[in-house]
């Protein structure tokens, strides 16, 4: 069989020639019945019948690994796909740097290796339940397509880890699968592993937020993985990647063609002062000042993702060969890092201060630094329109102690700017920050369902260009009513 292709005649699409691995076959066809359920019961909300184009991997090469199609989602192939075996492939960083990769899991690493699966699965159907409402307020058929598109991915990225789990771990390995099925984003009993996936995704903007923002932890993340010495997951994580790229573009894009909007509609208004919101929102755009709060919302929460500045868990997992640094490979230096040092922001004597610690307890902190960085680009496009438009201001990445839950800065506050405060500033000036209900209710007013072919809610601006070269006005979704 070739690799490169994937095999659709069984009932699980794949390209790990499943219908020579009875046992494993048999494992993850068991799995299939809960999984249809799980879409069934927190999938979508509604079109379950509609008619999606949607593209479905039929290859993973990268020069063409995708073809488009209507599909119901329900119906939608999900598959076990793994990039290519790299021949003679060895660990690429760690105290088993330059040994071959392992084909099987090494009893000693089991645990962590099933841990940080089991972790990044529970991120996969957790997106999906957050944004499950989202369909029935779609600006236009083709951001449904594309909510649509995001989903079922997700989806088939909770199959790959699944399949990891059922082919390497045994009998834990299925009950670990099973849990997955089991929690739900923001249960009180049985919620979702990580907290950014317990949160809500009330509206759009928040969505393009979300794909911008916290799909991209996600591809750090599976960066991170994909130079794993265990070289099943390095592989699973390499194809996911090149689905993932295409939930950051929604995100890049979506919020792009908000500011455009926003910014079209304050000129054709004569509104010289952006800020100005109640004269902007009167026009049925959302304001710079709101777009600037969810941006902070969303950052802040994602940047909880990368755990504690300071981790033994992330050394000890790089040392193992089992989670390397982000672009491994492409880092010149020994990849061992025992005498390594790196700068890591912490909070001494009240004052937030940069201090060098060991490079290998301060994993998380390199990561999350590349994932800044990696944030950026969409900021300079989106503060390029605004110039554009002619106004005088821009959005920002708020300082990494602003609004943390987790690491160095979780018992402090300070502003977007960094500066700490007290819990009564705080509390008198964090509405100025993040999204109030207000903010919220405003949102939510503007999130009325375009479902006419070409149209486009007058709150967002239409894309530059469809997807798989279709036009703008093409029908993404054929609605069932
Ligand atoms: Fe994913
Ligand atoms: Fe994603």
């Amino acid at each position: 069989m070739n690799i490169m292709n994937v095999d659709y005649s069984t009932k699980i699409p794949n390209n790990v020639n499943l219908s020579e691995d009875r046992q494993v076959l048999k494992a993850l066809e068991g799995w299939h019945p809960g999984y249809i359920d799980w879409w069934n019961d927190m999938g979508p909300d509604g079109f379950q019948q509609s008619l999606v184009y949607l593209r479905t991997a039929y290859s993973v090469d990268p020069r063409g690994w995708a073809k488009f199609d209507y599909v119901k989602m329900p119906d939608y192939r999900w598959g076990i796909l793994l990039a290519p075996q790299e021949e003679n492939r060895t660990i690429p960083f760690g105290e088993n740097f330059g040994q071959p990769a392992w084909q099987e899991v090494p009893g000693e690493h089991r645990a962590t290796l099933r841990r940080l699966i089991v972790i990044q699965g529970d991120t996969e159907p957790a997106s999906v339940e957050q944004q499950r409402h989202l369909g029935k307020t779609a600006p236009s058929l083709y951001d449904l397509r594309n909510l649509f598109q995001v989903n079922v991915e997700e989806g088939r990225h909770l199959w790959a880890m699944v399949y990891l789990l059922q082919k390497y771990f045994g009998r834990d390995g299925r009950e670990e699968a099973d849990e997955l099925l089991r929690r739900r984003s923001g249960d009180a009993d049985s919620p979702r592993m990580l907290g950014a996936f317990n949160e809500s995704t009330p509206d759009w903007l928040s969505f393009f937020m979300f794909t911008y923002f916290t799909d991209r932890d996600g591809k750090m993340q599976l960066h991170s993985l994909a130079q794993s010495g265990f070289d099943p997951l390095s592989r699973t994580c390499r194809f996911m990647l090149t689905e993932e790229a295409h939930h950051m573009f929604v995100g890049e894009t979506g919020i792009s063609r908000v500011v455009q909007r926003t910014c079209e509609a304050m000129k054709a208004a004569g509104i010289s002062d952006p800020a100005d919101v109640a004269k902007v929102r009167a026009l049925g755009v959302i304001d710079l000042p709101t777009i600037q709060k969810k941006l902070n919302l969303h950052y802040s929460l994602s940047l909880d993702l990368f755990g504690s500045e300071v981790s033994t868990n992330a050394a000890n997992a790089f040392n193992a060969g089992i989670k390397g640094r982000y672009k491994e490979t492409a880092i010149d230096d020994d990849h061992r890092l025992q005498n390594a040092t790196y700068p890591v922001l912490k909070l001494i004597d009240g004052k937030i201060k940069r201090v060098d610690e060991p490079a290998l307890t301060a994993l998380n902190m390199r990561l999350r630094d590349d994932y800044s960085q990696d944030c950026v680009k969409g900021l300079l496009r989106w503060n390029k329109i605004i110039a554009l438009a002619g106004y005088d201001t821009r959005l920002e990445l708020p300082n990494v102690a602003f609004h943390r839950q987790i690491g160095e800065f979780k018992d402090v506050h300070a502003t977007p700017d960094g500066v700490l405060i007290d819990d009564a500033t705080w509390n008198k000036r964090k509405g100025e920050w993040l999204p109030s209900t207000d903010d919220g209710d405003f949102i939510a007013s503007l999130m009325t369902p375009v479902t006419e072919t070409g149209v486009y809610a007058p709150w967002i601006s239409p894309p530059k260009v469809g997807i798989d070269n279709k036009p703008g006005d093409f029908e993404y979704v054929k609605i069932e009513t």
